[in-house]
């Protein structure tokens, strides 16, 4: 026993343990050996393995493997269980997951405590943060079930949603999933992280005890390939994935095609941006936040310090300070800052990271001082002598390393901090309130700290840019990732092509032709690289024009042009409005050349099509300044600014129907949001669209803003999912085409819209609104605290 004299002789803290007693004695009562939770019942445990405690490698149960067949009698479930759940009203769903809500505060002490000794993170977050904001998860979605019909008026659920969740964060990830998908009248089966899976069980027995109508939730346990089975089960209508970029891909590959519902959580590599004018212990406190959370294991941890040059020496001596004060060591002791990683692959996989940046240069600083010799525990780390391209800043390490560079003005910064493939969040300290609002819309991410750090609520919505994946949780943009349009479920298949016999087969006989269409690119006329053109033919298979037959590097052009145009984005809505009602203005004026085109490639009457496309573009206008976001008020002094944002570069691959309108229809809200595009129109009446770039010349559309390649639609529509200066691609075409450009679309993650061979009437005033809007942009929240 220590003295008191002794004890303020050392300062040493005593421990604080916090009892495993009640969390040993619910294993013990299921004996420590799990099945699967399916249709409201425990199946007999299969093939198990282990789930050990990473603090000290005790095991401390068996679960079960999941097979293919688990996961089809689970799929079967909740596809029996979709007619009752999604015909309750939204206030009867919303009374169950307000229920959930209500058994997990109750619990809250026992949940914490289990997570802690699965996962390894301090009691103190999993008490504190993790399990207060499950609960708020389910309270928040309680109240959007009450308000869905309301508020989402129109839209009906997915289906079956299949859920796959990483160890990181269990339970709150589990609730990220359950809590919306069961608002919107989902049924649900998800697999837990192969390392964490208890409180998800324990979640189950929470779902009988309230009483939740069998198989509404399912949870399968196992592996990555349990998880595989669940994402190709072709009963499965949407998959929700949190995990690691690398399986998000090949999740993306898998489902090309498929008409699955997709949304990504993936990982990160965010910047913490230190001003000179910040507050610097506030800065370092939150560092100790962005970085030592869960250890580092944090999809949004603010693992790269960028600090301003002037304060670089005195910020990092004050981090180093503070990192000598960081005790890791039992997780469940309760003043414990650090716990344990996950599990030893964790350690190893972190450690070999630092090798290789050590063997690049860097140089690692970490405090003195012991941690426990057994379990799963790392030191807290700072790495300096770095440039961008060193393993270190450029990987997601997930674990407690923190990786500092400097610069020298904020437009460096801003550069260093977009400078990674990655964009889900971004932290940033200044006292000046002008440059930080300067900065935050500049930052490539989804989620924008200012003044502070991992800050999430349920109304606030999350998620990323770029690799960081796509669909956002939390929020009205979550609820909506659960919800589609009722129509989308009633579409038919696009009809087939009249297929008229060409009249003219020698190329030569193209020469009679007084002109021939030019693409259009950087705001110039441009002939095709290949030095070929396309024959276009009329309704009765007679020649009535050449293009140009486009290839990867007129694609490449075209993109380098759009991209270089991207300041469109950040012009004043109400200046994009005023150039879009201009088009509309100068088409009305050509409407009988325009219709007379029309009906020389269809046989249609043009006209009506050319008072759509006016219509559509007038519509498009009208949104430019509306479709706009919201501030959200979570329980703390913050608000958080939803600012909606255009993608970047949106490829359009027009349908083959309706020359004019098929374009028209698709660019104009994407240019109403702000993306710049590369057109590709109907490869069979190319020439409404070439026309069009005169009326694009005299509407003051910013060159490079509109590009417009003709050619081959699959073809072109390969090269442009493949690029990865295109941020989303949207493909009106065939099922093959449309899975084909789904799976192409991995590289950069691009968001894509695939018509998959349906027929999406785009005359229809459905369209004219936030459908493609939505598709347009992506969703970013700046956190602003207040108050003194
Ligand atoms: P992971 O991405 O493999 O695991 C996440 C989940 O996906 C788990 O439930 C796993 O069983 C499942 N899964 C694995 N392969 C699958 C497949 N082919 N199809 C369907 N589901 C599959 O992550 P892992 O291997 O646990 O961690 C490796 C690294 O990934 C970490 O060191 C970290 O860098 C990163 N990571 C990032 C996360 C984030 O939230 N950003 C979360 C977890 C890991
Ligand atoms: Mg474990």
């Amino acid at each position: 026993m220590n003295k008191i004299a002794q004890i303020f002789e050392t300062l040493e803290y005593g421990p604080a343990p916090e009892t495993p007693d009640q969390a040993n004695a619910w294993l013990d009562s299921q004996n420590r050996k799990f099945g699967h939770f399916i249709n409201g019942a425990w199946t007999e445990p299969g093939k198990t393995f282990a789930s050990t405690n990473p603090a000290n490698g005790e095991k401390l149960a068996e679960i079960t493997d999941g097979t293919s067949a688990d996961v089809d009698t689970a799929v079967k479930a909740a596809r029996a269980a979709f007619p009752l759940w999604s015909g309750l009203s939204g206030y009867e769903r919303g009374k169950f997951l307000y229920s959930i809500a209500r058994m997990i505060q109750k619990h809250s002490r026992l949940f914490a405590v289990l997570e802690t000794m699965d996962n390894g993170k301090p009691i103190r977050e999993s008490r504190d943060a993790d399990i207060p904001l499950v609960a708020r998860h389910f309270y928040h979605h309680a109240g959007w079930a009450t308000h869905l019909e309301r508020e989402f008026p129109d839209h009906v659920p997915y289906g079956v949603c299949g859920q796959i969740i990483p160890w990181n964060f269990p339970l709150l990830m589990l609730a990220w999933k359950i809590a919306p998908a069961l608002a919107a009248g989902n049924t649900v089966v998800l697999k837990p992280a192969e390392f964490t899976s208890l409180t998800a069980l324990l979640f189950a027995e929470i779902c009988e005890r309230v009483g939740l109508p069998k198989g509404v939730v399912n949870i399968v346990t196992g592996e990555g390939d349990t998880g595989a089975a669940l994402v190709n089960h072709s009963d499965v209508d949407k998959i929700a994935f949190t995990g690691s970029t690398e399986v998000g891909k090949i999740i993306r590959a898998a489902t090309a095609g498929s008409g699955k519902g997709l949304s990504l959580e993936l990982g990160g590599k965010s910047p913490y941006i230190v001003f000179e004018d910040a507050d610097l212990d506030s800065a370092v406190e939150g560092l100790v936040e962005a970085i030592w959370f869960n250890q580092g294991q944090v999809c949004c941890a603010g693992s790269r310090l960028l600090v301003q040059e002037s304060i670089e020496e005195r910020f990092i001596a004050k981090v180093k300070k503070r990192m000598a004060n960081l005790r890791v060591g039992d997780p469940l002791d309760k003043s414990v800052d650090i716990g344990a990683l996950v599990a030893p692959v964790q350690v190893e996989r972190i450690r070999d990271l630092m090798k290789r940046g050590v063997a690049e240069g860097a140089v690692v600083y970490e405090p003195d001082g012991a941690v426990p010799a057994n379990g799963c525990f790392l030191k807290p780390a700072l790495v300096t002598n770095v440039s961008p391209a060193n393993t270190l800043v450029a990987e997601e390490i997930f674990g407690p390393v923190l990786v500092a560079m400097s610069f020298r003005t904020p437009e460096e910064a801003v550069a260093l901090a977009n400078n990674t493939r990655y964009g889900l969040a971004a932290t940033l300290w200044s006292e000046n309130i002008n440059l930080a609002l300067d900065i935050a819309p500049k930052l490539k991410a989804g989620v924008i700290w200012i003044n502070g750090t991992n800050q999430f609520d349920a109304a606030v919505g999350f998620g990323g840019y770029k690799e960081s994946g796509y669909g956002r949780e939390g929020g009205r943009e979550g609820m909506g990732a659960y919800l589609k349009p009722k129509w989308e479920k009633e579409l038919k298949p696009a009809p087939l092509a009249k297929s008229v016999p060409a009249k003219a087969a020698n190329p030569l006989d193209a020469g009679h032709l007084d002109q021939t269409a030019k693409m259009y690119i950087g705001g110039k006329q441009a002939r095709p690289d290949s030095g070929y053109n396309r024959p276009v033919h009329g309704a009765k298979g007679d020649l009535i024009g050449e293009v140009g037959d486009g290839n990867r590097k007129d694609i490449r052009n075209a993109v380098e042009a759009a991209r270089a145009a991207l300041g469109w984005g950040t012009s004043a809505a109400h200046s994009r409005a005023q150039v879009l009602y201009f088009l509309a203005e100068n088409l009305d004026y050509r409407r009988d050349e325009f219709a007379a085109r029309i009906k020389a490639q269809t046989g249609e009457d043009g006209q009506k099509e050319v008072a759509q496309s006016v219509e559509r573009l007038f519509a498009f206008a009208g949104w430019a300044d509306k479709y706009d976001g919201a501030v959200h008020n979570p329980p703390m002094r913050a608000v958080a600014a939803a600012m909606v944002e255009p993608l970047g570069v949106i490829g359009v691959v027009a349908p083959p129907s309706r020359p004019l309108l098929g374009s028209v229809a698709l660019i104009a809200p994407a240019l109403a949001m702000g993306n710049t595009v590369v057109l590709v129109p109907s490869d069979r009446s190319p020439l409404s669209m070439t026309d069009f770039y005169q009326v694009l010349e005299t509407s003051d559309m910013p060159s490079g803003v509109v590009n417009i390649v003709t050619g081959e639609s699959v073809s072109l529509a390969k090269t442009l999912a493949e690029h990865d200066g295109v941020d989303g691609l949207w493909f009106a075409g065939p099922a093959d085409g449309s899975a084909m450009v789904e799976k192409a679309s991995v590289g950069n993650l691009k968001q894509t819209w695939t018509s998959r061979g349906l027929y999406y009437d785009l005359a229809d005033p459905r369209f004219a609104g936030d459908y493609f809007l939505g598709k347009a942009t992506q969703v970013k929240n700046v956190w602003i605290p207040y108050g003194a």
